[in-house]
C-alpha cells in the first residue's frame, strides 16, 4: 500500500494555503479616509494656466499641490501614494496608473516608440509585457532567457538588434534580476531606451540598487497576485522630467490639453488614454508601500527555507538567491532524466498532497496565436504589415529553446510563499515534496490521472 495521496494515501496538507490579499488596520484607515472625504478620483482633464509647471513637478512637490481641488495630476490620495512611492524608490517621479499593462504602454509611448520600431523583450513573461508594445504599434522582438535567472539573455539581446530597434523592455521575472550591467551597456552603446518591467520585483535589488531605478523607466503592478496589492493598479517611475511629463499626458487624455504651440515631436503618442488610478486604489497603495519591506521579508524567508530543505532532493534544482533578491514565487527545476518520471505525474502527485504547484506560464508569449498569426489590429496584420516596418517578422515555436524547455519540461512553481503563509506552512510543502520524491518508483509504475487541478 502506498502512502501517496494520489494513490489513496493520506493527504499532507489538509487546509488550503492563504491566497487572498493581506489587509491590516492601515488599509482600513486609509480607505475610510477616502470614503469620508467622498473624493473618488479628482483627475481633471483640462488645461490650467500652470499646466506646464505641473507636468514636470516632482511627485514629492505635487503631493501638497492644491490639495482640495481637481488637478491634472489627480486627487489627494493618488498624489500621496505617488510621493510615498517616489521617496521609497529614490526617484523624482512616480506616475500611478490603473495597471502595469497601462504603465508599460505609457512608458513605451513616452520613449516615443511607434510604428516601424522594434522593441526587444524576453520570451517569458505575462502577456501584457508583449502586448503593451503593440499599443503604439511597435513590433515585439522576443529573445531567449538565461537559465540562471529566467530573464532575458544579454547575448541574445545584442544578436536581436537591428537598425529598427528602439528600446529594450526587460522583465525581472519572479523577483530575479536581469543582467542589468550587460543590458545597460548594450543600450548605451546602441542608443536604446530601457524600460524595466518590475511587476514581479518591487523591492528587489540588483547590486544594491532597487530595480526600476536602473533603466529609463521602471513599471510596477499592484494586481492581486503581486507583492503589493491594490486589486488592480500600477506605477511608472523615472528621474527624467520629459518622460514623466509624457507619461502624465498619456495617462490622462493628454491631447485635450495640448495647444497650437506644441510642436509635432511633443504631440507624438499623446493620445486620449484613461490610465488613471482612483483614490480608493491609491489609499490601499499608501498602506501597502508602508509595509513592502515587511511583506517582502516573508517571501524571502519562506523561499529561502524551501531552498534549504528541498535542495536535498536529487531530482530538483532549487533557486539559490543572491542577496537583495525578493522572490515573487518559488520556481524549481525538475530533472526528469534522473527521476525517470514524467513531470505531469509529479505535479499531479503534489497537488493530490494539497500543494498548489504549476508548471509556469501556459506558453511563451510568441506562441500566442496573436503572434503566430500576427492578427492584432483589424484584418490587415497591422502593425507587422505597416509600410513603415517594411520587412517580415515571423514568430515560430522553437524560437527560444531555453524558455520552451523550462516551461514544457522542467519548471515546477509553488505560489504561496507570501504573507500570511509562514515557515510552518512551508513545512507542509517540504513534507509533501519529500514524500513524493521518496516514492518515485510507485509513480513510475502506476498510471495516474495527471489532469488533477488544484484549489487556488
Ligand atoms: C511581468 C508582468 N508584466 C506585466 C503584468 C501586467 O500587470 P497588470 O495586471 O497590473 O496589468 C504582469 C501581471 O501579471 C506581470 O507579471
Amino acid at each position: 500500500m502506498s502512502n501517496l495521496a494520489i494513490l489513496g494515501g493520506e493527504v499532507v496538507r489538509k487546509v488550503p494555503f492563504h491566497t487572498s490579499a493581506v489587509i491590516d488596520n492601515d488599509e482600513w484607515e486609509m480607505v475610510k479616509e477616502v470614503m469620508e472625504r467622498k473624493e473618488f478620483s479628482r483627475f481633471m482633464g483640462s488645461p490650467s494656466a500652470d499646466i506646464q509647471r505641473y507636468l514636470e513637478m516632482s511627485s514629492v512637490d505635487a503631493e501638497s499641490l492644491l490639495g482640495q481641488y481637481y488637478t491634472f495630476l489627480g486627487g489627494r490620495m493618488v498624489r500621496r501614494f505617488e510621493a510615498a512611492f517616489a521617496r521609497k524608490f529614490g526617484v523624482k517621479y512616480a506616475v500611478s496608473v490603473n495597471s502595469a499593462t497601462s504603465g508599460l504602454s505609457a512608458a513605451l509611448g513616452a520613449i516615443r516608440a511607434g510604428p516601424g520600431d522594434e522593441v526587444i523583450t524576453t520570451c517569458m513573461s505575462f502577456n501584457a509585457t508583449a502586448t503593451s508594445i503593440l499599443v503604439f504599434n511597435s513590433i515585439p522582438v522576443f529573445v531567449d532567457i538565461d537559465r540562471k535567472n529566467f530573464c532575458m539573455d544579454p547575448v541574445e539581446v545584442e544578436r536581436a538588434i537591428t537598425p529598427r530597434t528602439r528600446a529594450i523592455l526587460v522583465v525581472h521575472l519572479l523577483g530575479n534580476t536581469a543582467d542589468m550591467d550587460a543590458i545597460m551597456d548594450i543600450a548605451k552603446r546602441r542608443g536604446l531606451s530601457v524600460i524595466e518591467d518590475c511587476s514581479q520585483s518591487p523591492g528587489t535589488r540588483y547590486r544594491g540598487r532597487l530595480v526600476g531605478n536602473i533603466g529609463d523607466i521602471g513599471v510596477f503592478s499592484f494586481q492581486e497576485t503581486k507583492n503589493m496589492q491594490t486589486g488592480e493598479g500600477g506605477m511608472a517611475i523615472t528621474n527624467d522630467p520629459v518622460l514623466a511629463k509624457r507619461m502624465r499626458l498619456i495617462r490622462n487624455h493628454g491631447e485635450s490639453i495640448c495647444d497650437d504651440a506644441w510642436d509635432e515631436a511633443s504631440l507624438e503618442n499623446i493620445i486620449g488614454m484613461n490610465y488613471r488610478m482612483n483614490e480608493l486604489t491609491a489609499a490601499l497603495g499608501v498602506a501597502q508601500i508602508g509595509k513592502l519591506d515587511e511583506n517582502n521579508a516573508v517571501r524571502s524567508e519562506n523561499a529561502r527555507f524551501l531552498s534549504s530543505e528541498l535542495g536535498q532532493i536529487r531530482e530538483l534544482k532549487v533557486p539559490m538567491y543572491e542577496e537583495g533578491t525578493v522572490p515573487h514565487l518559488y520556481p524549481l527545476i525538475y530533472d526528469e532524466a534522473i527521476a525517470g518520471v514524467e513531470r505531469a505525474k509529479i505535479l499531479a502527485a503534489l497537488r493530490a498532497e494539497g500543494i498548489p504547484v504549476g508548471s509556469g506560464y501556459l506558453r511563451l508569449m510568441y506562441e500566442n496565436p496573436l503572434f503566430l498569426k500576427k492578427v492584432g489590429y483589424g484584418r490587415n496584420h497591422c502593425p507587422w504589415s505597416c509600410h513603415l516596418y517594411g520587412q517580415e517578422r515571423y514568430y515560430r515555436r522553437g524560437d527560444c529553446p531555453v524558455g520552451e524547455e523550462l516551461l514544457y519540461k522542467t519548471f515546477i512553481w509553488f505560489y504561496h510563499i507570501h504573507r500570511p503563509n509562514t515557515i510552518e506552512d512551508m513545512r507542509d510543502v517540504v513534507r509533501a515534496f519529500k514524500k513524493v520524491f521518496a516514492n518515485l518508483s510507485l509513480l513510475r509504475e502506476s498510471s495516474i490521472n495527471t489532469t488533477i487541478g488544484y484549489k487556488w
